[in-house]
């Protein structure tokens, strides 16, 4: 039954006998045949005869070949009934051709038709007996073999695999071919085919376009039925490939013959049972289709989405066995709808057919309403006698169904491009120039080129590669009250638009497997929404993959994004990682607590130097005033204002200005408020030994010297800044690094050394103030303030170092406000150690607040 197996023995088997043994016997004229003639089943004489190529019987009986005796003809079986229809429409296009007086007038064309059996064997051998014209009564004429070929082209055939063999052999002849349903992509090889043209797209365009429309509901993951021909293989092995480079990933993809064992479909039913995709992409021939349909009924595996290609997609038939609705909601690509006006009415009128008795006619007509013609034993068959005048109108069937007018208009498109090829060749005017010696070269040369409008509107051309423009309708099953399926064209499919206008679905409803509204899902994976990236599972394909969440400071904006971006660097990603944030900057400011206090303290201290200064000098006049060096005592008060005050720089946000400011004013304050304090403490050693008999150190050391020193210190202090601002100074700096999801604002140091120069420089006068308070401390005084300036040098030096790991351990704006707080710690040092025990003494104590009590044993000389 299964033809295409058959073919290579049985087609080299019927070869040799046309081809063979005409040399063994000389006196035999030169042009005789071997073999059986080859009759058409329709023919028709004519000026220019059409060839046809139809499998009007699905099949044929099966036998052994004894090798004993000839093999007898073919013993067809099965008649298929929408070959019928197909020849009855070459049939309408050739009638009214030769009824129009405007092409090929005067020119009659007449038609030879054979019957195939669905036998690729058998086709080759008909599509030599087109070409050769081997009626018995030609070869038996003294006629020198100069005839040209019978038929000037062939119309034929309807599928892929016979059209491949019959192209093949009647390439080398240049005898026009003209399929109407041959689709492999295959035959548009004109190198191998160099004679084959047709009127249906390639499936070069059909696999695309399913794959497209497959990518166009989201599907990425489904599964594939094919054909085991070249029509499946070709298509699906192109639809693999468009999928792939869509992103669509196949589940699984099998292949089967109607003629398969039971045993290779229930493995495909299994197959499907055991997937998860839930659309299926079925490239089958319709005869494929119907079969495995009915396998999936018994197994009643429903809720599936088939996605199909043009052979079953339109297919009435296919829908009316389609009993168990298992199809339902299909989509697929088709033909585009046609109609050619009175060839439905040709098609149905049969009679005349019948009434010139042509034996395949009596069949079919028998077969179609179950009578028997000029039948004996009517009783004994048990069946009707034919009348010849039963009426088609009244008879459901198969045949009277026209839902495959789109191929039938693609047969009259092909039959009109050989006669408006004609017409050009024989320069038909009124007439036509009949001396013209017609050659199927030139009838192909000028069929390849014709470019025409039908009545009905169609333009036909052929493209390079001998196919037409590829256009498609997208159709969807819709089931109907009555249980019947409405075919809903629901878009379009024009391969000559640009990628992205091919595609175009019509504003209507769909209806989807189980006669649901809802879009199916059919994916491996969900997708990964924003915030998410694809990570491929091992060792599946590609739509299978996990969605990670993106890691800090990376987004992904899309859904289904491959990769997650990082953000630019003064942007940080949100919660949801599917976008940048801006960083917030981060630096001490006034409003935060920490600020707040920071500042409060500060004024808390500007406050207290201010008081204390108010009460030195409303006793200025005082002892313990007057005998401390009020010049220095002011002056240090003056300098750790400046001090509190400094403070303040470090807070809010860094600007070019507070930055140079914080760091060089600190700098300068405090080596001021040190070397005053360094000055005191001199003073206190000086008059220690001026006290001392024979000694005049304090001339060394008189108030101008006291000035100076301070001077000179200070003055060092304000080179090393004024070196550090000139050569590299401290700016505004935006950290994105230490904390991920902020902008810290910081003063950059500009030079480091230019930091710790001026640190450095103040610690180096802090320890020797330090050191000579030390030394000073025990000297007899009954108010020693060495005793005070050990005590807060001591507080200064052990503040500012542990300031310096903390300052470079802690980030930020803590780092700041551990600035601010040691220089606060040291101010409060300085003024509580120094001054709040003397005014003490002076507020409460007024008692002690005298000369004799303020010159102790030892008094000093200039006090
Ligand atoms: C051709 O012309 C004949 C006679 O006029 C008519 O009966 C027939 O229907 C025509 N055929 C077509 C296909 O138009
Ligand atoms: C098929 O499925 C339908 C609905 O799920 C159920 O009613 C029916 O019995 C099933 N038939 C078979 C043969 O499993
Ligand atoms: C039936 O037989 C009659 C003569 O008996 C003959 O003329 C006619 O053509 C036959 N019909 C068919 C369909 O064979
Ligand atoms: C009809 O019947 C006769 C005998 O009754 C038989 O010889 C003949 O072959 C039969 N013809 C057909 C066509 O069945
Ligand atoms: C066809 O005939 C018309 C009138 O008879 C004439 O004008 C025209 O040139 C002819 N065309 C060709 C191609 O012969
Ligand atoms: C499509 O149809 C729906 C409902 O029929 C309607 O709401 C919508 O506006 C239509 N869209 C377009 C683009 O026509
Ligand atoms: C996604 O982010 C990129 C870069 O961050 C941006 O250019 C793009 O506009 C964003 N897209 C959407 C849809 O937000």
């Amino acid at each position: 039954m299964m033809p295409t197996q058959k073919w290579p023995e049985q087609g080299w088997a019927l070869l040799q006998l046309l081809l063979v043994t005409s040399f063994s016997q000389g006196e035999e004229p030169l042009c005789s045949r071997r073999g059986d003639p080859e009759n058409p089943q329709l023919s028709k004489d004519g000026d220019i005869i059409l060839g046809g190529i139809f499998s009007f019987h699905s099949t044929w009986k099966d036998k052994e070949e004894t090798y004993t005796h000839k093999p007898l003809p073919l013993e067809c079986t099965g008649l298929n009934f929408r070959e019928f229809q197909i020849a009855q429409a070459m049939l309408f296009a050739i009638e009214q051709i030769n009824n129009r007086t405007d092409l090929l007038p005067g020119i009659s064309l007449g038609y030879k038709m054979y019957d195939t059996c669905g036998s690729i064997a058998r086709s080759v051998r008909v599509a030599l007996a087109l070409a050769n014209g081997n009626e018995i009564s030609i070869a038996q004429s003294e006629a020198p073999c100069t005839r040209p070929a019978q038929v000037q082209a062939i119309m034929g055939e309807t599928s892929s695999s016979p059209c491949m063999a019959t192209a093949t052999v009647m390439g080398p002849f240049y005898i026009p071919m003209i399929s109407y349903f041959a689709t492999c992509a295959c035959l548009s090889d004109k190198t191998k085919y160099p004679s084959f043209l047709r009127t249906i797209p390639s499936d070069y365009y059909q696999s695309r376009a399913l794959a497209q429309l497959v990518k166009h509901f989201g599907w990425t993951w489904v599964g594939a039925i094919r054909t085991n021909d070249d029509y499946g293989n070709n298509g699906m092995a192109t639809f693999t490939e468009t999928a792939q480079q869509l992103g669509i990933c196949l589940e699984y993809s099998v292949s089967f013959f109607r003629t398969d064992p039971p045993n290779k479909i229930q493995n495909i039913i299994e197959t499907i049972k055991h997937s998860t995709s839930k659309v299926i992409v079925a490239f089958l021939s319709y005869l494929d289709m119907d079969v495995l349909m009915n396998k999936l009924s018994q197994d009643n595996l429903t809720g599936y989405q088939w996605v199909g290609s043009e052979s079953w997609i339109f297919d009435s038939q296919t829908a009316e066995m389609d009993q168990h609705h298992i199809l339902d909601g299909a989509i697929g690509l088709a033909i585009p709808k046609a109609y050619v006006s009175d060839m439905k009415e040709f098609i149905l009128d049969v009679k005349p057919l019948i009434s010139s008795g042509t034996k395949m006619f009596t069949e079919f007509w028998e077969t179609l309403f179950s009578c028997k013609f000029n039948q004996s034993n009517a009783s004994a068959e048990n069946q009707r006698e034919c009348t010849g005048h039963e009426d088609l109108n009244e008879l459901q069937h198969g045949f009277t169904d026209m839902s495959l007018m789109p191929i039938f208009n693609n047969v009259y498109k092909g039959v009109y491009a050989v006669a408006h090829a004609l017409h050009n060749i024989l320069g038909c005017n009124e007439t036509c120039n009949y001396k013209v010696q017609l050659d199927p070269f030139i009838i192909l040369q000028h069929t390849r080129s014709v470019k025409f409008r039908t009545m009905e509107g169609d333009e036909v051309y052929f493209n390079e590669n001998g196919d037409p423009p590829a256009r498609y309708e997208i159709i969807n099953w819709q089931p109907t009250e009555k249980g019947i399926v409405d075919f809903v064209t629901v878009g379009l499919y024009d391969a000559s638009l640009y990628a992205d206008k091919q595609l175009s679905l019509q504003n209507k409803s769909l209806i989807w497997a189980q006669n649901s509204k809802q879009v199916p899902v059919s994916v491996c994976s969900e997708k990964c929404p924003p915030g998410t990236c694809k990570v491929l599972q091992k060792g599946k394909p590609v739509c299978c993959y996990d969605c990670i969440r993106c890691a800090e400071g990376e987004i992904s904006n899309t859904t289904d994004s491959v990769i997650c971006v990082k953000c630019p660097p003064e942007f940080w990603s949100n919660d949801r990682r599917d976008a940048c944030v801006k960083k917030k900057p981060e630096f001490l400011s006034y409003e935060e607590i920490m600020g707040a206090l920071l500042t409060a303290a500060s004024l808390f201290g500007t406050c207290m130097t201010a008081v204390v200064a108010l009460i030195f000098f409303r006793h200025r006049k005082t002892p313990i005033v007057r005998a401390n060096n009020s010049e220095l005592s002011f002056l240090l008060l003056f300098s750790l204002t400046l001090c509190f005050l400094c403070s303040l720089t470090f807070i809010g946000q860094p600007s070019e200005w507070s930055c140079m400011l914080r760091h060089t004013a600190f700098g300068i304050t405090f080596v001021l408020c040190i070397s005053c304090v360094l000055g005191k403490t001199m003073v206190v050693l000086m008059a220690f030994r001026a006290s001392l008999p024979g000694s005049n150190v304090m001339k060394w050391f008189g108030p101008t010297q006291q000035r100076l020193s301070v001077l000179v210190f200070t003055l060092i202090q304000v080179v090393i800044c004024i070196l550090w601002l000139t050569i590299s100074p401290p700016f505004p700096f935006k950290n994105f690094q230490v904390i991920k999801d902020k902008i810290i604002l910081e003063c950059a140091l500009g030079s480091t050394l230019g930091f710790w120069a001026v640190l450095g420089y103040i610690g180096v006068l802090a320890t020797f103030c330090f050191i000579l308070a030390f030394l000073a401390r025990k000297l007899p005084d009954n108010f020693n303030e060495a005793k005070f300036i050990t005590f807060s040098m001591l507080i200064f030096c052990a503040v500012w170092i542990t300031f310096i790991p903390a300052y470079v351990s802690s980030p930020g704006k803590f780092s700041v406000a551990v600035e601010i707080f040691a220089i606060l710690a040291s101010s409060f040092g300085l003024l509580i150690c120094i001054f709040i025990p003397k005014c003490y003494i002076i507020l409460l104590r007024p008692e002690k607040n005298t000369k004799k009590n303020m010159m102790g044993k030892v008094a000093p000389k200039n006090f």
